[in-house]
Formats: structure tokens, sequence, C-alpha cells
């Protein structure tokens, strides 16, 4: 099945739409906390199999510069996360006035520090602190984010090693999901760093054909159209109307917006989009507790490929 869901038979029984909690509209509502869980039990296991072989926990230290209440939120998650899996947690919070040598020297430190297998900076950081400079600063084979410009390039010659953990999200979705994403036009809207450039890439990896979106794009509703698998990564309530989904699509919405009632919503106009998709991500539920469930199973990658074992064993799916 191709994602615009007009051949049918070729997603396994236990994958079909048919069985799946609908969304008002029609659409398959992409289940990411229940996905999540299940990488999580992954991640758990894995953990406890690298603790049972080298005598220690893989350990993930958490940076968090400044009190920003979303990345407060962000990094409490991240860190019970990575508990509930067996991962050591390791917790820097800074003062929002600390200078960038001094978290330049506390990345050189967690570097060298044997306990430490995956380094994560909450971005963003505060003004007056050059990001590049930190991000850069972090050694690679500790980058759960997978910002360093050697994943990055890595990940851009199909070589991938540690992956940026919402476009990974994407990806599992889908393969959880059966849908296939070779062949498929693959339309990202938005091209950040952090989600659409590297969703660009993996969307590649994974033989779509792949546009991207971005404030020179000439006309996005004519793009939109076209998207068999539609990625929303623009940081703006409701911004995709729902009347520009092609039906039968698949939506990922990555978007965590605040909208006008204080609710979250997502980057893409959720009713009218689940009416014409054939599977939609929710917001919140979506790609928010995916990105957190692939950090924890980076976290163990890391820790895997640090002790000399790549690729690093895969977990047991159920
Ligand atoms: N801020 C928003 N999203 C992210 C993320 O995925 N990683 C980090 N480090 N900071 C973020």
């Amino acid at each position: 099945m191709n994602a615009s869901g007009s051949e049918a038979g070729a997603a396994p029984a236990h994958h079909e739409g048919a069985a799946r909690p609908r969304a008002a509209g029609g659409a398959v509502l992409l289940d990411g906390k229940a996905v999540a869980a299940r990488v999580r039990a992954e991640v758990a296991e894995r953990a406890a199999a690298f603790a049972a072989r080298y005598g220690r926990r893989p350990g993930l230290a958490v940076v968090q510069v400044g009190e920003d209440p979303a990345s407060s939120v962000y990094v409490r998650n991240k860190r019970r996360a990575s508990l509930e899996a067996g991962i050591e947690s390791l917790a820097h919070d800074l003062p929002v006035d600390t200078s960038e040598a001094r978290i330049l020297a506390l990345v050189q430190a967690l570097n060298h520090d044997e306990r430490v297998d995956g380094i994560l900076i909450q971005l963003p950081l505060p003004k007056g602190v050059d990001a590049n400079r930190i991000m850069d600063a972090v050694d690679p084979a500790k980058d759960v984010d997978g910002f360093h410009p050697v994943n990055t390039g890595l990940l851009a010659q199909k070589r991938p090693r540690l992956r940026p953990c919402t476009p990974f999200g994407v990806i599992r979705l889908a393969q959880e999901y059966g849908i296939a994403l070779t062949g498929a036009r693959a339309t990202v809207v938005g091209a950040s760093n952090i989600v659409g450039r590297p969703m660009a890439l993996e969307l590649l990896l994974a033989r779509a054909t792949v546009t991207v979106c971005h404030t020179g794009t000439r006309d996005l509703r004519a793009e939109v159209e076209r998207a068999e698998v539609l990625v929303a990564a623009v940081g703006k309530p409701g911004f995709i109307p729902g009347a520009w989904v092609r039906p039968g699509a698949a939506v990922f919405d990555v978007g965590i917006n605040r909208g006008g009632d204080g609710k979250l919503v997502g980057d893409v106009e959720f009713g009218p989009a689940a009416a014409r998709a054939g599977w939609i991500t929710p917001v919140p539920g979506g790609l928010g507790p995916m990105t957190i469930a692939m950090l924890l199973s980076n976290a163990v990658d890391a820790a895997y490929t640090r002790a000399g074992v790549w690729p690093p064993p895969p977990g047991r799916r159920e």
C-alpha cells in the first residue's frame, strides 16, 4: 500500500486501518503514545542487557540552561523516562546567565566522563550563547540528539549513526503502521536543522521522493496537495488548512503549539485534515512521546557503540 492508500493488500493484517482507532473524519489515528511505550519497553530490555554485560547502566546527561517553562517540562519528561527505562539520568541545571565558556567546559567534562554515554543540551539556549559552538563541541559518539554535523553528514551519506529523535520517530511510527515510504511523494513543511532538514534526509534514506517547503516556497498549497506523506514542522498552530491535505495521505504533525484556548494543537488543522487523511498523528499524543522514546533508544545505542558494539543489539519487538 502506498501512502495514498490506493493500493490494497500490502500491509500486514495487524496494521490494517480497519482494526485501528479512527479520528472522527475517518483517518487512522497514529498512536504515538502506544508505540512510544513499546519502544521504551524495548529500550528498557536493551538497557538491562547492557548493565548485565558491562556492570553499569547507560548514562544520559541532560543539560538545561535557564528556566524556559516549555524546556523545563520537556527536560523533566526526558529525565523521568530515562530512569523508567533503566538509564542513569545525570542532571545539569545551569543558571540563565551562565557564560558560553562555562557551558563549553561542562560539555568537555561530559565528553570525557566515562559514565556518560549521551549528552543532551536542551534548546533553545539563552540569548548571547552561540548554540552552534556548543552543539559542535559535543562528542559525536555521545550526540543523542543527532544534531552534530558529523551525525547529520552520516545521515546525508546514507550511513546513519545517531539519528535526530523526531524524524527518527516519524520513520518508526510509519513502520509500525505499515505506511510505505519507498516511492511515496513526501513533503516536509519546515526546513529547520532540528526537524525539517533531517526529516528530509530520513525520508530520502527510506527512498521517498522528497520535497522540502520553507519560507521561500512559491505555492505551498500545491506542494501540500501533492503529498502522499506530509510532515508538518513549522511551529504555528493550524498553519496547514485541512482542506489542503491529499485524500488518503499520511499526516505527521510535529508541531506542539498552545492554541488560543490554552490547549495544545499541531501545525495542521486537525478536524478537516482527519476527514481527508488516511492516517494522522494527534497533538498531543503523536510525535511528542515518540521523540522521547527515540532519544532513549539513541542513548542505549550510544552506550553500545562506545563499548565497541556496532550495530547495537536490537530489542525484542512485540
Ligand atoms: N528543543 C526542542 N526540541 C528539542 C530536541 O529535540 N532536542 C533538544 N536538545 N532540544 C530541543
